[in-house]
Formats: structure tokens, sequence, C-alpha cells
């Protein structure tokens, strides 16, 4: 299911003012931590709006050596060949090279058995960090669970020290050895947990380990992210008792058993405000259909600042802009604020804007990576710690650059738009892994990127 392609490059070049409308997928960072979900409860369960990415299909993997049954199916595109995909037993979809049609979504039917093997090995932890989220349910649901630790990446360093906190004053046990965690507990009990800092997959990996413990857990200064109302709403669809999730103050009632569900996934806010950039770069006139404005409304207070118009619309948000952006200043934060994940965005539009824009990383300190590639392009971009001070020049100039991450690596594809001549950005498995056919998507806009 959504195999990794480590050849593919995405080819860029600049090309008329964006328009039309587009999709949104589901959101990346809520199916997975829906999926870890269905290890709580015995039985078949089905998620829709499912996004056709990689990293969906490295958790299906996980789920898969666990003894999960895990199969895709999405609605045919139109003029889809419609064969059935060997690994899945459902349906791929193809779409054209421009991708103009729209892309079907994918259900997810997860069947999970009472007896699974509670463990994450090292090859698909280092994958993809995001199967941490398997931690929490397997404690709650088995009383064991055996997970490879992280290590760190392109970001930086990146702890756990948050779950396994949380974990413990739930009481459970907690080890280290050899490269993996092991956490045990008859049944978790409920507790008062004050978060260090708001992190989004321990809120995920704290709720779901609270929703079986015995007694009520109090989480505060806990993560808001959409991604973990929508974790909530499909949890208390299961039997599960949460208040509060989308604010600081979280509180979970223990229950005895949970049983499955359907449900649909909530847009992906990065995905939609990557259109939005993409529009701010090269200019015109788009709807994003799908996208949720209530999600995204700092960072389209940035992109108003910066000289974009960008209104809700029916089932959307509709954008438009010259094609002529000013700086501002950009300081990431934990939501609502703006995203570290659509800083290399801002750095993008802004690195093309008129004036001087500082940008302030308060998430991950490795996270300004890619900036060498974008300097590649004719970017005058300065690091200094955790700020980066960005220089607008009139346009970029077309290169060979690397997809360093998934958000990096659209962000490079975008500054193909604004750059003269041609840019190939390598490592499109890096994109693969959060956006379902990027390419496609942009060249329905209009945009001048093939997948090669
Ligand atoms: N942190 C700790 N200890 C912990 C956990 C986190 O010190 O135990 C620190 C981190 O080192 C970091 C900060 O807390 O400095 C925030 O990290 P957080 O835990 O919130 O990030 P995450 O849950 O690992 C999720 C998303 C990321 C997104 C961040 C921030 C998923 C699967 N991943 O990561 O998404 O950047 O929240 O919003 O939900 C992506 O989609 O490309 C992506 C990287």
């Amino acid at each position: 299911m959504f195999r990794r392609d480590d050849s593919a490059t995405f080819q860029v070049r600049p090309g008329p003012r964006l328009s039309g409308s587009v999709s949104v997928s589901g959101a990346k960072n809520s199916v997975l931590k829906l999926m870890a979900g269905c290890l709580l409860a015995t039985g078949t369960h089905e998620l829709k709006n499912v996004p056709a990415i990689v990293d969906v299909g490295i958790m299906a993997q996980l789920l898969g050596s666990m003894g999960v049954e895990v199969t895709y199916s999405s609605a045919l595109a139109e003029g889809d060949s419609g064969e059935p995909d060997e690994e899945s037993g459902g349906r791929t979809e193809r779409t054209s090279e421009r991708g103009v049609k729209a892309v079907a979504a994918g259900t997810l039917s997860i069947n999970t058995p009472e007896a699974i093997v509670p463990e994450a090995p090292y090859e698909l932890v280092e994958m993809m960090r995001a199967s941490i989220v398997v931690l929490g349910p397997l404690v709650a649901r088995l009383g064991r669970a055996k997970v490879a630790m992280p290590g760190g990446d392109d970001f930086g360093h990146r702890p756990i020290d948050i779950h396994l906190k949380g974990l413990e004053a739930m009481g459970a046990s907690v080890e280290s050895s050899h490269g993996y965690v092991e956490c045990r507990a008859d049944r978790l009990k409920g507790a008062r947990i004050v978060l260090e800092f708001p992190s989004h997959t321990a809120t995920d990996n704290l709720v779901m380990a609270a929703v079986l413990a015995k007694g009520t857990t109090l989480i505060e200064n806990a993560a808001r992210e959409p991604e973990i109302s929508d974790l909530a709403t499909f949890l208390n669809c299961m039997g599960a008792r949460i208040e509060g999730a989308g604010t600081s103050r979280i509180e979970i009632e223990g229950v005895d058993e949970l049983s499955p569900t359907s449900h649909t996934v909530i847009p992906d806010r990065v995905e939609a405000a990557t259109f939005l950039a993409a529009v701010g770069l090269a200019g015109g006139e788009i709807t994003v259909e799908g996208a949720r404005f209530d999600h995204l409304d700092m960072l389209i207070a940035k992109m108003a600042d910066m000289g974009m118009r960008i209104s809700p619309a029916p089932g959307g948000i509709w954008a438009s802009s010259e094609g002529k952006l000013f700086s501002t200043d950009v300081s990431t934060l934990p939501y609502p604020g703006v995203a570290t994940d659509y800083k290399p965005l801002m750095v993008t539009m802004l690195a093309v804007a008129d004036g001087v824009g500082i940008v302030t990383e308060n998430l991950f300190s490795g996270r300004f990576r890619y900036v060498d590639e974008l300097r590649r392009m004719g970017a005058n971009i300065r690091t200094e710690g955790h700020h980066a001070v960005v220089r607008g020049v009139p346009k970029l100039s077309g290169a060979q650059v690397r997809a360093p991450d998934i958000r990096a690596g659209s962000a490079l594809v975008l500054a193909g738009l604004v750059a003269e001549g041609e840019t190939l950005v390598s490592g499109a498995h890096h994109v693969d892994r959060g956006y379902e056919d990027f390419a496609g998507k942009l060249a329905s806009l209009g945009a001048d990127v093939h997948r090669v």
C-alpha cells in the first residue's frame, strides 16, 4: 500500500497564474493517530477520507506486523483503469498526468483481533516517528508495549520523555534498553498530568492511554491541534468519555471497553496551507475545497499581512494574490499559533517578498536545514540559532535541489514556481509521505509541475 519510490523528482517551471479549485485530502497527522486508536478495540473499524500517502502505508505495515488486518479501497476516479491493488485487495486510483480530475477519497478497513503482538520494530519507527503513537493504546488494552525509541532527525533532537512521564504517572513501569522502550501496567490508573510542553503526539498517546484507564485522567497544558479534537471525536464514538479536546485541559473518564466505529478524517490543514502559499507565490485565484478556514486562522492572518486575499468560501477557502508579496515576521508556536509545519512555506514566500522578514522557530531546533537549498536558488537568508533573516529578492533561480523532509520538500517545489528556468527537486519520496498526488494537484491549478 502506497509504496515509497526513492527515484522520483519534481520538475518545476514558472507558469501562468494559478486558477481553478483543488481538493484537500484527509489529514495525515490525524489519520495516523486514528489508525493507532483502532488498537483500542477488537473488531472492524472504518476510516473514511484517508489520504493515499506513504505514511499511511507505513502505519498499515506497522499494524500489520502486530497482526492487525488493514485494507484500503478508494472510489474510482473518472478514467481510472480500476486495477485491483495486489497488496490491499482494494482499488488504487490513477490520476491523469495533470491530475485534473478530483481525487476520490479512500477508506481504510482495520480489523483488530483480540491477540496482537504489542511491538513496534526499529525498521518502521525509524521510517516514521509518528509510529510512537501506538505506545498509549497498546499499554492501555494489552498491558504491555515494546516500541523502538525514535532517534533524532532532520529537525534535531526529538525526545519522547513527555510521553513516558505521562504513562508513568498513570502507573506504567517504563524501561529502556537496547534501543527499545518497554512499558507495562496491569491496568493504567487515571492521574493528573501536567505536560511540560503541549506536545502533539504526547497528548495523542496519553489520551489514548487514558480512555481505558481506571478512573479519571486530567491532562493539563495539552496540545490543542484540530487533529487531537478529531481523535477525541473518534474515540468518543467508540465509547470513550473525553471532554475538553481542543483546549489545554482534557478530562478523560476511563471505561472498561471500547467498540469499533466508522469515522471521517478531517481535512489536512498543512496541505491546504501549501496550496494557499502556491497561489501567494505564483499569483492567481483559487478555491481550496474542503479546507477549514477556522483551522488556519493565524496562518491566514500572516498571509493577509503579506498581501494575499483569503476568505471562507462554500465548502472551502478562496484565495487570491497578485503574486507580489510583502515581508512580515513569523514566529512558530503550538496551535493555534503559526505551526512549524508552515514555516518552510512562509520562508519561501518571504524569499521573494518585498522587504525583510524575521522567522523564529520555537519548536524544532534543526528545522532550518532546507534553507541551504533555497540559497542555492538565489534566496538571501541568514540563519542564526533559531532565527532566520529573510531578505526578499525579485526572483529565484531554478536549480537542482533536494527535499530534506515532507514540508521543506513541498516548499522547494513551490519555490520552483517563481524561479527562472527549471527547478528539479529530488527526494520526492519525502513529499509523498504527506501529500497525495502533489504534482497532479498543483498541475490541476495550472502550475507547470511534473513528477519525473
Ligand atoms: N518534545 C519533548 N519531549 C517529548 C515530546 C516533544 O521535548 O516527549 C518537544 C519536541 O522536541 C519539540 C516540541 O516538544 O521541541 C514539540 O514537539 P511535538 O511533540 O508537539 O511534535 P510531534 O508530536 O512529534 C507533531 C507532528 C509534526 C508537527 C509537530 C508540531 C505528527 C505525527 N507530527 O509532531 O508534523 O511538526 O507536531 O506541530 O502529528 C509533519 O507532519 O511533517 C510533522 C513533522
